[in-house]
C-alpha cells in the first residue's frame, strides 16, 4: 500500500476542523498554491475534470411538482427487502430543493463540469404524451445554475429510472416499443436543453440495467428466474439479452435523432456510458486467457461492439446462440459508429478462470464460461474497500484504456465514473467520517495510471469522479458513502466536505 505523504496527513488533520462550505473554511486551513508534484497541469489542455450524480440517487421530490413514478419508486416499495436498509429515494439528499448550494460547492472545489441525469418521468410523467412544465423548469434552472457557476453540464438521459407507466403499458425495455418512446423523450431534451448542453450521454450503464434488473433481480424492475433469487417473475437466461438489445437500439435511435436534427447547429457531442471491469487471467493457461477476453466481450463488448462494428462479439453470438437477439442489416448499419465518444465507468478489476458450460439454470454469468473473482490464491487483486466487490486496482484503468485503443479504433473517451465508498457508520463522529484517506489514494492512483495511458496515445478527454455527495446507492440504500461531500442523514441532510474535497481542490488549482 502507498504511504500517505506528510502534507496529506497535515491536510487531513486540518480538514477535520472544518464544516460546511469550502470557501467559509478558516484562512489558515484553506488550500493554497504549493509545488504539488502531481496536479492537473500534467493533463492535456482542455481536459475536463468533473463529478457526477444521478437523478434518483439525489433529487428526492419524488411525488411533487408533477413528477410521475419511475420503476425505482415502485421497486423500492414492492420489494423493500432487496434494499439493504429498506430505504428508497423519495427524499434522497433533497437535491431538488438544494441544487444551488450544491452546485456552488462543485464550483468551489474547482471542477470544470457537473454530470447529472434527467428523470424521464419528471419531464413526461407517463413516459410520453403530456409534458410536465415544472419538471422542464427544474432542469432549465439547474442547467442555467451550472453554467452561471462556470461549469459545463454533462447530461445523461437515462440513468435507470424508467417511467413506471411504460413498464406497466408494455414491459419497458423488454419490448421494442421502448425505442420510439426513448427517441421522442431524447428529441424533446435535445430541443429544449441542447442550446446549453454540449455533452450528452444517452444511457448510463446498460449493463447495470439489464444484468442487475433482469438476471440478478437486485435492481429495478427486479426480475429474475427462480433459480437465481426471489423475484415476482422473470427469466435470467433470456431477458437480460432482450433488454440490452432494446437499450442498444434506443441508444442508436437517440444518436441518429441528435445527429440528423440538432448537431449541426447545436454543435454538441453525444455518447453512451458503459461500465466495465478490466479482467486479468487467473493463470497463464490458454483457457484462462481466453476466458478473460470473453469476460471483456460479455461486459464491455456486449454494448461497445454493436455501436462500433454493428454486431455483438463473436464469442457472445456463439455461446448465447438463439437467446441472443439479432440485428437487421439496416439496424446494424445505422448502429455502426453511433457515438462521438465512449463514456467509461471504471471501478475495479477481476481475475478470471475458465468455467465449463452448464446445461440448466443458464444466466448471463454461466453463458460466458468464465468464473470471476477478486482474489487469486487468497491474495486480493488490490487494496480491499468496504464494498465486497471493489478492490483498488489502478493498473486496470491503464490496461482497459489501451485495450479500447487497440480494439475499438482509439475513440475519444471520457471516464464518466471512477470512485470508492466508505460504509455508513452511525457511531462515527462526523469529523472522523470525513477523513477519507482511502478516496484520496484511490483517485491519486487512478489519475496517475490514466495519465500513463494518455502518454501512450489513449484519447481520453475527461475524468469524472463518482460521486459529488453521499446518496441513495441503489440496492445498498444509504449504507455506502460514495461522495467527496459527506451528508448527515440524521441532521437535515447537512453537507460537509470530506478530506478528499480539499485534496481535489489542491489538485485542481491553476
Ligand atoms: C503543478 O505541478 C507542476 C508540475 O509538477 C508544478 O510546477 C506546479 O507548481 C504545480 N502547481 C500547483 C498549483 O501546485
Ligand atoms: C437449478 O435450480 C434449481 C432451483 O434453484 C435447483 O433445485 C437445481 O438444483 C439447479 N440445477 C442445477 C443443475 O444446478
Ligand atoms: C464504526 O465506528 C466505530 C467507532 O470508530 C468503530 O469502533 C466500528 O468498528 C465501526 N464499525 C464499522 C462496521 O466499521
Ligand atoms: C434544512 O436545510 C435547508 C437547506 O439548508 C434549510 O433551508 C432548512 O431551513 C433546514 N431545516 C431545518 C429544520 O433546519
Amino acid at each position: 500500500m502507498k504511504a500517505i505523504s506528510p502534507s496529506f496527513l497535515c491536510l487531513i488533520i486540518l480538514v477535520t476542523l472544518l464544516a460546511g462550505s469550502i470557501e467559509s473554511a478558516p484562512a489558515n486551513v484553506k488550500p493554497s498554491h504549493y509545488a504539488a508534484p502531481f496536479n492537473r497541469s500534467v493533463f492535456p489542455s482542455g481536459f475536463l475534470f468533473g463529478i457526477g450524480s444521478a437523478a434518483y440517487q439525489i433529487e428526492g421530490a419524488a411525488a411533487i411538482d408533477g413528477r410521475g413514478p419511475s420503476i425505482w419508486d415502485t421497486y423500492t416499495k414492492q420489494q423493500p427487502g432487496k434494499i439493504w436498509d429498506h430505504s428508497d429515494g423519495s427524499l434522497a439528499i433533497d437535491f431538488y430543493h438544494r441544487y444551488k448550494s450544491d452546485i456552488k460547492m462543485v464550483k468551489e472545489v474547482g471542477l470544470d463540469s457537473y454530470r447529472f441525469s434527467i428523470s424521464w418521468s419528471r419531464i413526461f410523467p407517463k413516459g410520453k404524451g403530456a409534458v410536465n412544465t415544472l419538471g422542464v423548469k427544474f432542469y432549465n434552472d439547474l442547467i442555467n445554475e451550472i453554467i452561471a457557476n462556470g461549469l459545463k453540464p454533462f447530461v445523461t438521459l437515462f440513468h435507470w429510472d424508467l417511467p413506471q407507466a411504460l413498464e406497466d403499458e408494455y414491459g419497458g425495455f423488454l419490448k421494442p416499443e421502448i425505442v420510439e418512446d426513448f427517441r421522442n423523450y431524447a428529441d424533446f431534451c435535445f430541443k429544449t436543453f441542447g442550446d446549453r448542453v454540449k455533452h450528452w450521454v444517452t444511457l448510463n450503464e446498460p449493463y447495470g440495467y439489464s444484468v442487475n434488473g433482469y438476471s440478478g433481480g437486485n435492481f429495478a424492475p427486479g426480475r429474475c428466474s427462480n433459480y437465481v433469487g426471489k423475484c415476482p417473475a422473470g427469466d435470467s437466461s433470456t431477458e437480460p439479452y432482450i433488454v440490452n438489445h432494446h437499450l442498444i437500439l434506443a441508444h442508436g435511435a437517440a444518436v441518429n435523432c441528435y445527429k440528423n436534427k440538432y448537431q449541426a447547429h447545436q454543435k454538441g457531442q453525444i455518447g453512451v456510458t458503459i461500465v466495465t471491469f478490466f479482467f486479468e487471467p487467473k493463470s497463464n493457461s490458454d483457457a484462462d486467457r481466453k476466458a478473460a477476453r470473453r469476460a471483456l466481450d460479455f461486459m464491455f463488448g456486449w454494448f461497445a461492439n454493436p455501436i462500433t462494428f454493428g454486431d455483438y462479439p463473436e464469442s457472445m453470438r456463439s455461446l448465447v446462440g438463439s437467446r441472443l437477439p439479432t440485428f437487421t442489416k439496416a439496424q446494424s448499419e445505422s448502429l455502426k459508429g453511433s457515438y462521438d465518444f465512449l463514456g467509461i465507468n471504471y471501478y475495479t478489476s477481476n481475475f478470471v478462470e475458465y468455467a465449463p458450460p452448464t446445461t440448466t439454470n443458464k444466466t448471463y454469468f454461466t453463458d460466458m464460461l468464465a468464473k470471476l473473482s477478486s482474489t487469486r490464491n487468497g491474495v486480493p487483486i488490490g487494496t480491499p474497500t468496504p464494498l465486497s466487490w471493489l478492490f483498488i486496482y489502478p493498473e486496470g484503468i491503464y490496461k482497459l484504456m489501451t485495450y479500447i485503443r487497440d480494439n475499438y479504433n482509439n475513440p475519444p473517451v471520457y471516464i464518466t465514473e471512477n470512485g470508492v465508498a466508505e460504509s455508513k457508520n452511525d457511531s462515527l463522529a462526523i469529523n472522523e467520517a470525513r477523513k477519507d484517506g482511502i478516496r484520496i489514494r484511490y483517485h491519486d492512483g487512478h489519475l496517475k495510471s490514466l495519465l500513463h495511458a494518455i502518454k501512450d496515445r489513449v484519447n481520453v478527454k475527461g475524468y469524472y469522479i463518482w460521486s459529488f455527495s453521499d446518496s441513495f446507492e441503489w440496492d445498498a440504500g444509504y449504507t455506502a458513502r460514495f461522495g467527496i461531500i459527506y451528508v448527515d442523514y440524521k441532521n437535515n441532510l447537512s453537507r460537509y466536505p470530506k478530506s478528499s474535497a480539499f485534496w481535489l481542490k489542491k489538485f485542481l488549482l491553476k
